[in-house]
């Protein structure tokens, strides 16, 4: 399998309990803030990467041996996305989330592609009715961004805003449109799911 497994000194409770599996594609837009986010939910929570997140992270100065000194980490490289066998069990994760998303994730999310770890996970995740937060970052007329060396200006075109619209669409997807929106999501997610695991105990 792909993973990259760090040791935690979880307990087995929360070992057991179901968690957020936490995607990151190759964006740097929205990428620091995502994971600062994705912090908060430790240790509930699980990283997966695209090859390009894995490429695009050193670039932002984020090492990625120190994430893993934090996170469980999967990385994309198998042809089939084997983490994604992960979801069949029930209890595993309660919830995909894909933050950031590049525009080329949220075009595969929007047609139905899924042939990279986080596009297949949140297909496969939709077809098993888990539900999915996809933090799409090309969403204005004009996103200025941190490349790894300056700010830059861009404008998304209408192909990229209209895959956000179809993306909305999508069954069991729910498309956020900033950090504070993702902050929302993912605090009324946590909601439903501790009143799930009160309701069955
Ligand atoms: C430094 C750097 C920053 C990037 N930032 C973005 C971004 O903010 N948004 C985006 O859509 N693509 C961005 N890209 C391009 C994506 O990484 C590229 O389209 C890649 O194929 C996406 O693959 P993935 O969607 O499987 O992660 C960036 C690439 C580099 C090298």
């Amino acid at each position: 399998m792909t993973t990259t497994h760090t040791h935690h000194p979880a307990n087995d409770a929360v070992e057991a309990a179901p968690r957020f599996a936490w995607t990151i594609t190759g964006s740097g837009h929205g990428l620091a803030g995502s994971l600062d986010l994705a912090a908060t939910l430790l240790p509930h929570v699980d990283l997966f990467l695209s090859r390009a997140a894995e490429e695009v992270l050193p670039l932002y100065k984020i090492d990625i041996a120190q994430l893993k000194a934090r996170f469980r980490v999967f990385r994309d490289n198998s042809a089939s996305a084997v983490p994604v066998g992960m979801l069949y069990d029930a209890n595993r994760y309660h919830t995909v989330v894909v933050a950031p998303a590049t525009s080329n994730t949220v075009a595969k999310c929007a047609f139905g592609i899924s042939d990279t770890l986080p596009t297949s996970m949140f297909a496969q995740a939709g077809k098993l009715g888990i539900p999915g937060i996809v933090f799409a970052c090309d969403t204005q007329p004009v996103v200025v961004t941190k490349s790894p060396l300056d700010w830059v200006e861009l404008r998304p075109r209408r192909i990229e805003l209209d895959n956000v619209e179809r993306l909305k669409r999508i069954d069991h997807c729910r498309v956020v449109c900033s950090l504070a929106e993702l902050r929302a999501a993912l605090d009324a997610r946590s909601a439903e799911t501790r009143m799930t695991s009160c309701a069955s105990a």
